[in-house]
């Protein structure tokens, strides 16, 4: 398969008043042209930040060390302004914010309209005639009457078609969507995945799909990649990850997944505890802590990431069912 994105151990701190914060932390990370990859892990493990420094969106209190490569070439030597050219064309994000990704006193046609103007040359009459189609694409009902309103003036589920209708306006070889539906109600969260797994197929994108919740990548990737305290702990083809997990703490994300014959109002099974400090790395495995099986060894020594004949890798020691 023909590889699209390379990350080789890389990491991302942040200096902070309390010292360096280690948010992404020695990543190695293939996808391959055409793959949906799902990142999951719980809120600060550090999925979006690997995501928005992959694309070149980090603060300048940011370090980024290691590196990324797209289609082979490695944009980690590149300047900003050379990143910049791959926004939008190359890789494009749906960002997880669904109240900032818009601008509230624009209206959406012109915030359509910008990319294809400024990305792609288009003159201004075809850049609006291409957004109407991609606001048909998305199915936002009456296209030309949406292209006059302000976000404001549109519902949660509306607002983020505009967003997806913006992020693949300039067809992207990759898509980034973090957390595209944690916003929104639970029947327009199976619309909205069902459009980008359309999307994707019809515009032939890969697709990196970042969520908490592991029932969301069931369906929709190819792999899983499973994150904890800025590093990878686990990763699987999908299929294998659902019937053969070996991280203790894939394991507690998997109960603590919501059930459809759960009563409304039931509050979910979180995982106890909490993610360790960032800017104080543990000495031993980051998940001993709060692993029901820890031992002295894995307070002690950091388990390296296995990978077995079959890709799968895990970070433990005593992975659940044993080594494969
Ligand atoms: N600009 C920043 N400056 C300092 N620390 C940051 C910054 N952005 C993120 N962090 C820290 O980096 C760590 C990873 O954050 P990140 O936003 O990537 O988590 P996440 O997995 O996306 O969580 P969530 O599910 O809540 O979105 C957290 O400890 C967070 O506080
Ligand atoms: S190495 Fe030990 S503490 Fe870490 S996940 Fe495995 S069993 Fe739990
Ligand atoms: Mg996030």
């Amino acid at each position: 398969m023909n590889q699209l994105l390379k990350l080789s151990d890389f990491s991302v701190s942040f200096t902070t008043p309390r010292g360096d914060l280690h948010a992404v932390r020695g990543v190695d990370l293939s996808v391959a042209k055409g793959e949906s990859i799902g990142i999951v892990g719980e809120s600060g493990s550090g999925k979006t930040v690997l995501s928005r420094a992959t694309m070149g969106l980090m603060p300048s209190t940011a370090t980024c060390t290691g590196s990324v490569e797209f289609n082979g070439v490695p944009l980690s030597d590149l300047s900003h302004a050379e990143v910049r050219n791959y926004w939008g064309t190359g890789m494009a994000m749906i960002f997880q914010d669904p109240l900032t990704s818009l601008n509230p006193v624009r209206r959406i046609g012109s915030q359509l309209m910008e990319g294809l103007i400024v990305r792609l040359g288009m003159s201004k009459d075809q850049a609006r005639a291409r957004s109407v189609e991609l606001l048909e694409r998305v199915r936002i009902p009456d296209p030309y009457a949406a292209m006059k309103k302000y976000p404001g003036e549109l519902s949660g589920g509306m607002r983020q078609r505009i967003v997806i209708a913006i992020a693949i306006a300039c067809t992207p070889e990759l898509l980034f969507a973090d957390e595209p539906t944690t916003a929104l109600d639970v029947t327009v969260q199976a619309q909205v995945l069902e459009l980008l797994a359309e999307l994707r197929q019809e515009f032939n994108m890969t697709m990196i799909l970042v969520t908490h919740d592991l029932g969301v990548v069931a369906g929709q990737t190819d792999r899983v990649v499973v994150m904890y305290a800025g590093e990878i702990v686990e990763a699987a083809a999908t299929k294998d990850l659902f019937a053969n997990m070996k991280m203790p703490y894939t394991e507690a994300l998997m109960k603590s997944i919501p059930r459809l014959d759960q009563s409304s109002g039931q509050r979910l099974r979180v995982i106890t505890g909490r993610l360790p400090d960032p800017t104080t790395p543990e000495p031993g495995c980051s998940f001993a802590p709060r692993c029901e099986y820890a031992t002295d060894k894995c307070r002690a020594e950091k388990p390296p990431l296995v990978t077995t004949q079959t890709g799968h890798q895990y970070r433990c020691f005593f992975p659940i069912g044993g080594s494969l």
